[in-house]
């Protein structure tokens, strides 16, 4: 039987995590982050000391790492980098610069696809990230570009931070956000875009609930 699969793309604290693993949840789907991937690529570059811009030490690096996604009993995933838990410490602002560095290199993106790929061949999956509908999953039944403007997101992040006990100015989260979004925008390989068969949700002025009811529209719309 085929799997419905949903892609769910667009710029960092637009509110793809949070909104994707609520409509996997309210659909029964697998909720995958992909961005948790990267990160823990990422994770790793970091606490071996590499600078994430050279590429090739990056590369080398890969052949040390074995990343796996595992859920647990509540749905949640999580990440293991080389057997260990690492889904807290992936998080850190820190591992967020990292990992726009590393997800620029083809090789990486290379290393990663086949196991993302795989893990939509195993159900029906909710699966954010930048490259989801382009990229990864070019025929997912659904395709939403997530927008928000820079200030509402950093918004949301600030939040975020102070309620993880590592709160940061907003002006600080404002302009990482605003670096991140031109990275990931002007980079070679697989950058952020909307496809052209995507459907663009901006949650600006919208609440958790007020995004989540527009998406699940959208879905229900778009899934025959
Ligand atoms: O969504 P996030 O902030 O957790 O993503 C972390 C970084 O990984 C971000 O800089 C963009 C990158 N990324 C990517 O290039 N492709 C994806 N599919 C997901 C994330």
């Amino acid at each position: 039987m085929e799997h419905i699969s949903i892609a769910i793309d667009g710029p960092s604290g637009a509110g793809k995590s949070t909104l994707a693993k609520a409509l996997a949840a309210k659909l029964n789907f697998l909720y995958v982050d992909t961005g948790a991937i990267y990160r823990t690529i990422a994770l790793y570059v970091s606490h071996r000391e590499i600078d994430p811009g050279q590429e090739k030490e990056v590369l080398d690096l890969l052949l040390d790492i074995h990343v796996e996604l595992r859920y647990s009993s509540d749905g949640l995933q999580h990440m293991f980098l080389n057997g260990e838990d690492v889904t807290g410490e992936i998080r850190l602002p820190e591992v967020s610069k990292y990992a726009s560095a590393v997800s620029a290199y083809p090789g990486v993106r290379a290393f990663l696809l086949q196991m993302q790929r795989d893990l939509a061949g195993k159900g029906n999956v909710v699966m954010d990230g930048r490259d989801i509908g382009t990229v990864v999953l070019p025929d997912a039944d659904v395709k939403i570009f997530l927008t928000a403007s820079p200030e509402a997101r950093a918004r949301r992040r600030c939040a975020e931070l102070e309620q993880r006990g590592t709160p940061e100015p907003f002006e600080q989260v404002l302009s990482e956000i605003q670096q991140r979004d031109w990275d990931d925008i002007h980079r070679e390989t697989a950058p952020l875009r909307k496809a052209e068969d995507a459907i663009e949700v901006d949650t600006t002025s919208l609440d958790f609930n007020g995004s989540l009811r527009m998406l699940m529209k959208v879905i229900e719309e778009n899934v025959v």
